[in-house]
């Protein structure tokens, strides 16, 4: 783990994010968010980066991270280039993945990259260690393991909801779905050991409960956490509810067909079932465990996360490429 006084490079795992790391990145986040309000700061966003080059490697399929990926560069004047599809580009004539990857590190500046395979963000950035000029790679989802920017936004969307009444420090954070394949529970779950007295609850039918290794991994760094399969007798005691997908796209063999949408999905009984202060969030897409009914309650949080997202990427890349100093105060932006 490098501490927030360390430059950020690669940024593949969320336990490379301290709790000064986080309370940093958010604070400059809120910055960037207010400076883009008006035209001159928006404008000075425009000109920090013009002179660098983003690559956008998603061979997995995505919307929102490509997306906001994708404007959070333009916000910062960084132009960008994509392979969204392999058979498009010299892999399909067999050209092996690192050698791929040396190739796009010759035309640009930071590597962001959706992959099927678990470990191929820490892969391509031991490659890029080894190489002349290295450039960073940014994990944007890598199989079942890691999605470290979206742990990020969701750190963010957080800390932003219970503001006023002490942050995430002291909360109760239920998640809920696939949590056995879903990359997005584990990374916030390991975000949360940076948080004072966090309680979290597991609700998943067994078959489809967080995987052993992370749960001793916070039993070993002192996170309470409990794990049910009984969603009615946690809803009144969270703070916030993170919802996920049945991730089917990775069955082998007909197991998401074991998973009881009825049992564990939110609509108006579990909505008057939660307190009022708490959130609900998703980190999308949904499928049949969140009723979009739930989309006007103003507990409904996730296409804040969407939004948050690009923020919290723009942030990132200010803070990757080392620019933070050059931006403008807010108040004379
Ligand atoms: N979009 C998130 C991910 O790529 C969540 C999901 O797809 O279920 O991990
Ligand atoms: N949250 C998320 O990663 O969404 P996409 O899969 O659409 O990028």
């Amino acid at each position: 783990m490098s501490d927030s006084s360390s430059p950020l490079f690669h940024v593949l795992d969320p336990r490379q994010f301290d709790r000064r790391r986080l309370d940093d990145l958010c604070g400059l986040t809120t910055r960037i968010r207010q400076l883009a309000k008006s035209r001159l700061g928006a404008r000075a966003l425009q000109t920090l980066l013009p002179h660098k080059r983003a690559m956008l490697y998603f061979t997995q399929p995505s919307t929102r991270t490509y997306l906001s990926f994708e404007n959070a560069c333009h916000l910062l004047g960084i132009r960008t280039t994509e392979i969204r599809d392999p058979s498009t580009s010299s892999e399909f004539k067999g050209e092996s993945f690192e050698d791929s990857l040396r190739t796009f590190s010759s035309y640009v500046d930071v590597i962001i990259m959706r992959t099927w395979g678990e470990g191929l963000a820490r892969h391509s950035a031991d490659l890029m260690d080894r190489i002349r000029r290295p450039v960073p790679i940014v994990n944007a989802g890598s199989g079942q393991d890691a999605h470290p920017t979206q742990a990020l936004l969701d750190v963010y969307t957080l800390e932003r909801s219970f503001e006023g009444r002490g942050g995430i420090d002291g909360k109760t954070i239920g998640f809920m779905g696939d949590l056995k394949r879903g990359r997005t529970a584990r990374s916030l779950s390991y975000l949360m050991e940076r948080y004072r007295d966090v309680r979290l609850v597991f609700i998943a039918p067994e078959a489809f409960q967080m995987g052993r290794d992370l749960l001793d991994w916070l039993a070993g760094h002192g996170v309470h956490y409990s794990c049910t399969d009984r969603l009615h007798d946690t809803l009144d005691t969270l703070d916030a509810i993170y919802v996920t997908r049945l991730q089917k796209e990775y069955d082998t063999g007909g197991e998401s067909d074991e998973f009881d949408h009825r049992r564990f999905s939110i609509g108006a009984r579990e909505l008057a079932a939660l307190p009022e202060g708490s959130i609900v969030m998703h980190p999308l897409p949904r499928g049949p465990e969140l009723d979009p009914r739930v989309d006007d309650d103003p507990r409904a949080m996730y296409w804040r996360q969407e939004r948050n997202g690009m923020w919290i990427r723009v942030a990132l890349l200010v803070k990757i490429f080392g620019v933070e100093e050059d931006l403008p105060d807010g108040q004379r932006a």
